[in-house]
């Protein structure tokens, strides 16, 4: 029984190695029980099912780790097959193909232009990338790359990114369940302008956003905010309304994730403890976008977290009074500008100052300097705050404002447009800019 035992191990083992190259073509077909290793053995990629399901799944996850198999990647996430009949090919027009026992494709790279079976290859590359390349006299040239196809997984050196002129982007899309690889509810991307941020959308809502990125760090994220750019993102913005991000990380086992419920989860492995550390990106929550509603704040410590901000009053003292912040906060007293009796505007708009905040959705950028930008804000009555920041530049609003938070730590200054007559109440001179 042992001696039986050991040759079945040892078979299984051979069928595993079988694979041990990172590069398959034409001449070759993987069966379910076989692998491609990336050259580093970092990763692997094959057939794989996720936990409490029976579903045979080509996939691409961490070598090391694999149980569970920590899948970075899925070829056929809408078609699993329900048996181990499944083999990954090179199908005759040279597209990467996954189909079943009886010949049906469950899925395909489809790249449209006619290649020829034995002009292409895949290759899983050391960064976990999937490429199919196509053999030609001046240079192999990528045709297909699951880089450009992302899904759960932010790997190191991968790029999201958002082109506003094209409407294309790449965002990062969720699992419906942890057992369940097809598309779910929640993605996450790069909105482009004026300033980078990073989104998560629930199907078209936005559910939260990082905050504008000041040259170092989003200034939502205040764990990134340690003077080092602790992940060593790179955000690419050049100025045709384009923005793309990428970042590295020295530690081949560390990735960003989008779970099923819409959180972005830092993953690391610990090789001591044989297990996952992992870390949610923004816990608080103050971090569901629009919380509070319009014109308040959220601290995550208070208990209620959501308060008007200086100078308005709840649109309906009942529903906030019951803790549902929804319809957010009024203005108490018109602004001068706004006023029909405005007669040389003798008292004016002022501004209040809220300090270590992440500023609203949506500003605007204008390209004046630190002090003529109060000036601009109070020149437009439709302007209802504005910021300073280094990497920022002046930053106008106009408006409703939204998503506003007030941290321990971090953020920046956010003036918050008043009537003159607010300011006076609270003792400070017409004007000037105030303190909370
Ligand atoms: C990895 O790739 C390098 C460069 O192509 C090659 O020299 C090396 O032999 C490869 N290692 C393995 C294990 O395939
Ligand atoms: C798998 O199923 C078991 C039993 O139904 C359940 O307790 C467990 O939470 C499930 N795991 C996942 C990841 O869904
Ligand atoms: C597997 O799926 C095929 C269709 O794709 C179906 O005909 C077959 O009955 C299924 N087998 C099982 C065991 O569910
Ligand atoms: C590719 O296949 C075609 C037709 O099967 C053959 O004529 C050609 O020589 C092959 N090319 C290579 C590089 O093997
Ligand atoms: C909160 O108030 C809004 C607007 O009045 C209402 O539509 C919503 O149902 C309320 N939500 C709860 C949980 O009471
Ligand atoms: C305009 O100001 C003058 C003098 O300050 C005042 O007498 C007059 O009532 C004001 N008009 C309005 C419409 O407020
Ligand atoms: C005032 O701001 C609004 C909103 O940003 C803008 O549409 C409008 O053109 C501005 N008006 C002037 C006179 O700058």
């Amino acid at each position: 029984m042992a001696r039986f035992l050991l040759i079945v191990t040892l078979s299984f083992f051979s069928l595993r190695l079988c694979f041990a190259g990172d590069v398959f073509s034409f001449s070759s077909e993987l069966k379910d029980s076989e692998t491609l290793v990336s050259n580093r053995s970092t990763f692997r990629f094959g057939f794989f099912s996720p936990v409490n399901s029976t579903g045979r799944y080509a996939g691409i996850w961490f070598n090391k780790i694999s149980t569970p198999p920590a899948v970075v990647w899925v070829a056929n996430r809408d078609s699993p097959i329900n048996d181990s009949s499944g083999v990954i090919v090179i199908s005759k027009d040279g597209n990467l193909v996954i189909q079943d026992g009886h010949g049906r494709v469950h899925w395909s790279t489809y790249v449209s232009q006619p290649v020829a079976a034995n002009t292409t290859y895949a290759r899983l590359l050391n960064t976990g990338n999937l490429v199919l390349q196509g053999i030609s006299n001046s240079g192999d040239k990528i045709l297909w790359e699951s880089f450009q196809n992302p899904q759960n997984a932010f790997l190191p050196t991968m790029i999201v990114s958002t082109d506003s002129k094209t409407g294309r982007s790449l965002k990062l899309g969720s699992w419906k369940t942890r057992s369940d690889p097809s598309p779910g509810r929640y993605s996450a991307g790069v909105i482009p302008l004026p300033f980078p941020e990073l989104a998560i959308w629930k199907d078209d809502l936005m559910v939260w956003r990082s905050g504008p990125w000041n040259g170092q760090y989003f200034i939502g994220l205040p764990e990134m905010n340690f003077g080092v750019n602790l992940y060593e993102f790179t955000l690419d913005n050049n100025n045709q309304g384009s923005v793309s991000m990428s970042y590295t990380n020295h530690d081949a086992l560390f990735h960003f994730f989008l779970d099923s419920e819409g959180y972005v989860v830092e993953k690391h492995w610990n090789e001591g403890k044989q297990e996952w550390m992992t870390g949610i990106l923004f816990p608080s929550n103050c971090d569901i976008y629009g919380k509070c509603g319009q014109f308040a704040s959220c601290q995550s410590r208070l208990d209620p977290p959501c308060k008007c901000i200086r100078g308005f009053e709840p649109r309906s003292h009942a529903e906030w009074s019951r803790g549902n912040w929804t319809r957010g906060c009024v203005r108490k007293k018109p602004l001068q500008c706004e006023r029909r009796d405005n007669n040389g505007s003798r008292e004016g708009d002022g501004f209040v100052r809220l300090i270590k905040m992440k500023v609203p959705n949506n500003p605007q950028r204008y390209k004046v300097s630190e002090q003529d930008c109060p000036e601009s804000c109070l020149k437009n009555c439709s302007c209802t705050a504005y910021t300073y920041g280094q990497g920022m530049g002046c930053l106008l609003w106009s408006g409703n404002l939204i998503d506003m938070q007030q941290y321990l730590g971090s953020g920046v200054p956010l003036y918050i447009r008043l009537a003159g007559s607010e300011l006076s109440k609270y003792q400070y001179p017409h004007f000037h800019k105030t303190t909370v």
